[in-house]
């Protein structure tokens, strides 16, 4: 399997920063405090279902490497990882996905409604963390992150089951989707440690780059046999009509009236005979391979937004951060 063969190191990150990942699991706890039973309740649901803590560690590691000493990168990193947690529970109702990481997404336990205003609470509660706990620069690096985020899943949702969407569309949807947010924690870690704004803008321009890598590989890891692993199923972007980079290859290199096959395929609506055709096709042309070199390709344009920083232990930390973004999705 190609997103298997490549050095794994993360663990000894994540090591690194153990003590700082613990306070902000501590601190996600805090964003679901209240009166109101359902909110920590569901918020209890979703701290057990785990997640790998990326969006934070981005944030720390970045933090750390502009030699920032204070605290409040702890209760900033846990405000990255609840605006993620907010925007899946909002995503998986748009979706209509019944399983993440695994388990029962909270809209199949709760119902729409109370998922929404949860959602809602979340990010404000966010939000008002963030205002408590960053200058003016921290905030508007967050809001512009949500903001974003917004127009690329409904971008998303109004080209959806569209074959003619373009490479650059795409991108355009799996930046903002995915690639503000890791933009804005590296973004506010540089702040924290006052680097100077040419510095900032490099580690924001990394920190996007190795988002839409994350992305883009989760996107591969979508039609990858392996999938279930992560608790997802085989070909749910196809089922949700998401006509994400494989497909868009596929498309591009199709021949002899597989194209419109496949067209027909994506309208007709979910089917197992159809995935499995496009399945075929995928190895037929060497989809997810050029795929991979595609997102590979945009991992090293992100390692190269950190070339004019100096060589310490944290820039070694966020490089192989963008070569793990290649392999894991969310
Ligand atoms: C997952 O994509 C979805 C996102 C990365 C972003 C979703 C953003 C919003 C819902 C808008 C922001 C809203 C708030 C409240 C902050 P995916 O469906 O491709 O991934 P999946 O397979 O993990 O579901
Ligand atoms: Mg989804």
């Amino acid at each position: 399997m190609i997103l298997k063969q490549l050095p794994l190191d993360i663990k000894k990150i994540f090591d690194a920063y153990d003590k700082d990942l613990i306070k902000v699991e501590e601190n996600l706890k805090t964003l679901f405090e209240s009166n109101i039973y359902l909110i920590p309740l569901i918020g209890k649901y979703l701290i057990e279902s785990g997640g790998k803590r990326m969006r934070p560690l981005f944030l720390l590691v970045s933090a750390r490497l502009a030699n920032y000493n204070g605290e409040a990168h702890i209760p900033l990193a846990s405000v990255i990882e609840s605006i993620h947690t907010a925007s899946l529970l909002h995503d998986d109702i748009v979706d209509g996905a019944d399983l993440r990481r695994g388990r029962p997404t909270a809209h199949s336990l709760w119902g729409n409604q109370v998922v929404i205003l949860v959602g809602d609470f979340l990010y404000s509660n966010a939000l008002k963390k963030t205002v408590a706990n960053g200058g003016i620069q921290i905030v508007e690096a967050v809001a512009n992150a949500v903001n974003a985020m917004t127009e690329g899943e409904l971008l998303q949702l109004a080209k959806s089951g569209d074959v003619s969407i373009t490479e650059e569309e795409y991108l355009k949807i799996i930046s903002a989707k995915t690639g503000v947010l890791i933009s804005a924690a590296c973004r506010v870690g540089g702040l924290l440690g006052g680097l100077a704004p040419r510095e900032v803008e490099a580690m924001a321009r990394f920190g996007y780059k190795a988002g839409i890598t994350f992305q883009m590989a989760d996107d591969l890891l979508d039609y990858m046999a392996d999938s279930g692993g992560f608790g997802k199923e085989l070909g749910k972007d196809l089922e949700e009509g998401k006509i994400t980079l494989p497909l868009i290859y596929l498309l591009r290199d199709a021949r002899n009236g597989e194209r419109e096959e496949i067209q027909e395929i994506v309208e007709k609506g979910p089917s197992e005979e159809g995935l499995g055709r496009v399945l075929d096709l995928f190895t037929k042309h060497d989809v997810l391979r050029k795929a991979f070199d595609r997102a590979r390709a945009l991992s090293e344009e992100a390692k190269a937004e950190l070339a004019a920083f100096p060589d310490s232990q944290e820039k070694q930390e966020l490089l192989a951060l963008a070569d793990y973004a290649l392999q894991r999705g969310h």
